[in-house]
């Protein structure tokens, strides 16, 4: 059975995306049978690994609405172990077609729920809101691990979705635990990054990652070439942060 980990955080820009792929890319390269879901109408990690959206005929959004099969809409990567279930802008009409369904929490659970099994891990890239779709990742997860951009108001939204995952584990899925705090684009030589980590690590004792991602120029230009950092530079720093990170989550157990 996989282990199912949403990569949520509902600011922007913090490196989910950059997580998603990468941690994904690192686990199928150490062997394990990954599914990597792209969960976000922006549809980045979808052009991230190189697929054009507009020639998807079969994406997450027909799945989730039944218009078409989920193998149907699975894509293989120049990575043998990693496929993607991709996205397109079209999910934005998800959040709207839900909001009067039953049980609208757990559509994306229900679509994943059988093919779980094929899958040592499936990763879950969500948008940065705290909307039905990241609900809907978060119904669907045994795990959550949260990205954290270590600048000025980091914090305060991460106490916010740290709210919002009590909320799911009181209501809707009492199996969700928090796998942990990654740091992104840490530069260590920055004060306020290392006084955000102090607070970060204050504030969520045993929570926080030991590793942690440096700002590296190679983890931003690989999307642009279609590729994960493990195709595009495996020597470079980043590669190294998310392969440490693939072997830490192998071995990490989540905590509630
Ligand atoms: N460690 C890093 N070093 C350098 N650049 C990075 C790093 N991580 C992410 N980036 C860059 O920062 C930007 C935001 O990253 P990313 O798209 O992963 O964030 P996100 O949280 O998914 O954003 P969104 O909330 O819009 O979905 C991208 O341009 C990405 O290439
Ligand atoms: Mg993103």
């Amino acid at each position: 059975m996989a282990r199912i980990i949403a990569i949520a955080n509902q600011k922007g820009g913090v490196g989910k995306t950059t997580t998603s792929v990468n941690l994904a890319a690192s686990l199928a390269v150490m062997e394990n049978r990954v599914l990597l879901v792209d969960c976000d109408p922006q549809a980045n990690t979808t052009s991230s690994l190189g697929f054009d959206q507009q020639k998807l005929k079969s994406n997450l959004y027909t799945a989730l609405c039944g218009r078409s099969n989920f193998e149907d809409a699975l894509l293989p990567t120049a990575i043998p172990y990693l496929s993607l279930l991709p996205s397109t802008t079209d999910l934005v009409g998800m959040e709207i077609e839900l909001v009067d369904k039953m049980l609208r929490e757990y559509y994306l659970a229900d679509l994943l729920g059988p093919a779980a099994g094929n899958y040592d891990y499936v990763i879950l890239d969500c948008p940065p809101s705290l909307g039905l779709i990241t609900i809907n990742t978060l119904c669907a997860s045994h795990e959550v691990l949260i990205p954290l951009q270590c600048e000025f108001f980091a914090l305060e939204g991460i106490f916010k979705l740290m709210k919002t995952y009590e909320q799911v584990r009181k209501r809707l899925n009492k199996e969700l635990k928090i796998l942990g705090v990654l740091l992104t684009m840490y530069d260590a030589r920055n004060k306020l990054a290392r006084q955000v980590r102090a607070e970060a690590e204050r504030c969520f004792p045993g929570k926080i990652l030991e590793t942690v991602v440096p700002r590296n120029v190679r983890l931003s230009e690989a999307p642009s070439h279609g590729k994960t950092i493990i195709n595009y530079d495996i020597r470079s720093k980043g590669a190294e942060a998310y392969l440490d990170l693939a072997r830490e989550v192998v071995k990490r157990k989540a905590c509630a």
